[in-house]
């Protein structure tokens, strides 16, 4: 019981539906998440880690039918159909809710229901908002203790007041006497299924990231995109992060790259450049609210990180590597005869042995990947050495600028800065990434992910470009510069053209100092690249002056054949699409044109 009517009655109803076993209110200590790892290891699922490697931090495998988001699998069932867009899976609400009774029907049969309270953002923060998950997966407490501020404290917080219900279950449930296997999953079923009108989660058959932590790309981005919408602000798949100049000076910028393309790293990166510094505020996700001065204010509603392992290392990623020194959880890592952690290009040399993700025995020669793909961790984001001291600020913090970005191996050049708001919303909107494994799907498949938000938005993804160009109009909107990055433009052979990671933070001051208006740009016709020399090279002899100026290129005849793809893309939104970015798509066009000559 608690002091709230909605979530008791919710529990009941919930209860009688899938018939748990028992239920659990979670109150978020130590003893408890203790509990959870020991029912995990017990039931073959968790293996601790050695001590001496890694301190109280835990190795989970999963089902192999259950790796990743499962796209295909993710529902946004509003009323009309028109609101879901046709980038969404839709299904009319009243019969996704007659399939899901039928599923959730008995579920949690030998099971226990979790009630997990969890606040994304600092618990109390204006910005900030309460979820309750029901579950029946340990491994789901354990990580939403590390994902968000999650416990008795939130329901103090919460007393009588709004939450967003979020029902979670494996789908697995147990007979009577039936012993259960390591990862419970439902191999046939998963529905990830969002009713936005009502603001509600259901998922059903799956226990991986963002399917299960349903405080994350569910509530987070998905319901919470509808609540801006309605709201006036904006819920983004964003890193958020404070960068300081060798004078003192400090700006806090935002970005969107899809899954699996570079924002836990940007997050944290250590730049090159003599005396500037990033500092973490957040790693995946961004809400950002107007402050009464007309900026931007941006929180990370998250506690933690779900990090993709493989490619981190002390060498690309040392903040990510001494952020999980301890504490954390890993999930389909492979596992080192000294009882520790490894994935691929974590080290220079292989390891001669080890136990892949599968548990099978792995040597450099199986030919095989040692850890999935879209192996995670899961760490405490204050472990962070580089963790902003603001960083919990319930006010947030002001952003400057806003980056886009994506995976081309072709055509995008490193940095270009977008005209104005308008124009930022229409780069924002044309961004494509190759495909990478965060979901289920082909590798490496080109595909339209406009704002790194395709599986992420909520609602009509052309509405929610008309949201974006009405935030550029509110009356006295002090609004960030937007840029479209990209770290990943390939050579002839195939080779990153762009070292990336710290060196990123060369692109990171050109921002800077276009946001004081002390660097110079040059137009072009997609946007303003930098000026010859303006950005800072100093010391970067490893990149020929050849891939230089193919990065800073601007590709006219390759922007032209892109052009019709684009329309393409658009016109499946009929007359949702904002006219504006017809507009500027047009505008985009003649400029070409014209410098084709
Ligand atoms: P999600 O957690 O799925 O949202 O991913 P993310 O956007 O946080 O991506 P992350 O920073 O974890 O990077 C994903 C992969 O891209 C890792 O294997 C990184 O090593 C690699 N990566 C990140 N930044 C760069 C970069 O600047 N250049 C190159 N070549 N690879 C990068
Ligand atoms: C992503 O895929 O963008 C992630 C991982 O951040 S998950 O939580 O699984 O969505
Ligand atoms: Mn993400």
């Amino acid at each position: 019981m608690s002091q709230n009517e909605k979530l008791d009655a919710w529990l009941s109803e919930i209860e009688a539906l899938c018939q748990p076993d028992a239920v659990r209110w979670c109150n978020g200590s130590q003893e408890e998440y203790d509990e959870m790892i020991a029912l995990m290891v017990a039931g073959g699922t968790a293996r601790k880690l050695d001590e001496s490697q890694r301190s109280n931090s835990y190795l989970v495998w999963s089902d192999p039918a259950d790796v990743a988001r499962v796209e295909d699998r993710t529902y946004i069932c509003s009323e009309r159909e028109a609101d879901a867009g046709p980038t969404n899976n839709w299904c009319d609400p009243g019969e996704m809710r007659e399939t899901l009774k039928g599923l959730f029907s008995g579920c949690m049969k030998g099971r226990t229901l979790y009630v997990i309270p969890f606040s994304m953002g600092p618990i109390g923060s204006p910005i900030a908002h309460i979820g309750v998950q029901l579950s029946d997966s340990p491994y789901v407490v354990a990580n939403m203790r590390i994902m968000t501020r999650m416990g008795q404290e939130v329901l103090d917080t919460l007393g009588d007041g709004e939450f967003v219900p979020c029902l979670h279950s494996v789908g697995a449930p147990l007979a009577d006497g039936e012993s259960d296997v390591p990862w419970p999953c439902n191999a046939d079923s998963k529905y990830i299924v969002h009713f936005p009108e009502t603001r509600e989660i259901w998922s059903f058959g799956s226990g991986y990231g963002g399917n299960a932590l349903l405080g994350k790309k569910c509530f987070a981005l998905r319901i919470a995109s509808v609540m801006a919408r309605d709201e006036g602000w904006l819920a983004e798949h964003m890193l958020i992060l404070k960068l300081t100049s060798p004078e003192g000076v400090t700006r806090y910028v935002a970005a969107a790259f899809p899954s699996a393309c570079g924002k836990t790293n940007l997050a944290m990166l250590e730049p090159t450049l003599e005396g500037w510094k990033v500092e973490t505020i957040g790693d995946d996700i961004a809400w950002m609210k107007f402050g009464d001065d007309g900026q931007l204010y941006a929180i990370n509603p998250e506690a933690g990180f779900f990090g993709v392992a493989p490619g981190t290392s002390m060498r690309s990623n040392r903040n990510a590597m001494l952020s999980l020194r301890s504490n954390s959880l890993f999930t389909n890592c492979a596992l080192t005869p000294d009882g520790d952690v490894w994935w691929e290009e974590m080290t220079d040399e292989l390891p001669a042995e080890l136990t892949d993700w599968h548990g099978d025995a792995w040597t450099p020669d199986s030919g095989s990947n040692a850890a999935h793909p879209n192996a995670r961790f899961t760490a405490p984001a204050s472990q962070c050495p580089v963790i902003a001291d603001e960083w919990e600020n319930p006010k947030g913090v002001p952003i400057s600028a806003i980056l886009f970005g994506g995976r081309r191996a072709t055509v995008v050049p490193l940095v270009n800065e977008a005209r104005d708001w308008q124009h930022g919303t229409f780069l924002g909107s044309i961004i494509s990434s190759e495909k990478t494994a965060a979901a289920a799907g082909v590798v490496g498949e080109l595909r339209r992910d406009p704002m790194a938000m395709l599986p992420f938005c909520g609602y009509n993804m052309a509405d929610y470009w008309s949201h974006w160009l009405e935030i550029g109009e509110r009356a006295g909107a002090q609004l960030p510069r937007i840029y479209y990055v990209n770290w990943f433009r390939k050579s002839a052979g195939g080779d990153f053209l762009w070292p990336g990671f710290g060196e990123n933070g060369r692109v990171l001051k050109w921002v800077f100092e276009r946001c004081e208006g002390t660097a110079k740009a040059i137009e072009t016709p997609i946007g303003n690249l930098p000026a010859e020399g303006e950005l800072d090279l100093t010391g970067l002899d490893e990149v020929s002056a050849e891939d230089l100026s193919e990065l800073m290129e601007v590709d006219v005849a390759g922007w032209l054949a892109e052009l019709p793809l684009i329309r393409e893309y658009y016109e499946q939104f009929g007359s949702a699409l904002p006219e504006l970015l017809l507009t500027q798509l047009d505008g985009m066009k003649a400029r070409l044109e014209s410098a084709e000559g």
